[in-house]
């Protein structure tokens, strides 16, 4: 299975991104995960989408060729980064590549919380016509207080953490089989 991960934060520190990588790095004998590069994605401009930037379609094609998305965010101002706004009104539009494509919210934050409200949010915006993205239920992940859970070395430490992933993602590949060609 191919997944591509697709992170809220564009800040080289990330704890989001540094989850994504963990995923990334924890399951790499199960699954292959893509980090997709939001940076470089221009702002959506509905004047331009016939005619995208390469930057675009290259973001596209990928999420395209990819099984499952692995949404991985932080929370601003109790809802989504603008970043991933963006990302996913480039994504909802022409195409549509996210049409009935399988995804997995994760994401975390230094507060308690670890950015429930951007998860519901998520979870909802997926749902909409230019998304129709299945979204794996009933096995949030919520990273709060991250800052005490990864090492300076970007490992997540915490093992009651990583128990927690273990189960959630042995759920997921289970879950998303039907939804994969492959296994069709
Ligand atoms: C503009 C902005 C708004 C934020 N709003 C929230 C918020 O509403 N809830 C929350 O738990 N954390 C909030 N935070 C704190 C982020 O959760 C924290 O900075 C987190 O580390 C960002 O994710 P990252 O490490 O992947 O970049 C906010 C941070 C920024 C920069």
């Amino acid at each position: 299975m191919k997944v591509a991960a697709i992170v809220g934060s564009i800040r080289k520190d990330s704890y989001n991104l540094q989850l994504a990588k963990h995923v990334q790095k924890r399951y790499a004998g199960q699954f292959e995960v893509e980090i997709l590069d939001l940076a470089s994605l221009p702002m959506y401009n509905q004047d331009i989408e016939l005619d995208a930037p390469q930057e675009v379609l290259d973001f596209k094609a990928k999420v395209k060729e990819a099984d499952a998305v692995l949404w991985v965010t932080p929370e601003y101002n109790s809802t989504i980064p603008g970043v991933l706004g963006n990302a996913i009104d480039w994504l909802s539009r022409v195409d549509q590549v996210m049409h009935g494509k399988p995804s997995i919210i994760m994401g975390s934050s230094m507060g308690i919380l670890g950015s429930v409200k951007a998860q519901m949010h998520l979870r909802d915006i997926l749902f909409a016509g230019g998304l129709n993205s299945p979204v794996f239920g009933g096995n949030e992940v919520y990273v709060g207080a991250v800052h005490e859970k990864f090492d300076t070395e970007g490992n997540l430490t915490d093992e009651a953490t990583n128990a927690f992933l273990d189960d959630v993602i042995a759920k997921f590949q289970e879950w998303v089989k039907p939804y994969i060609k492959q296994y069709a």
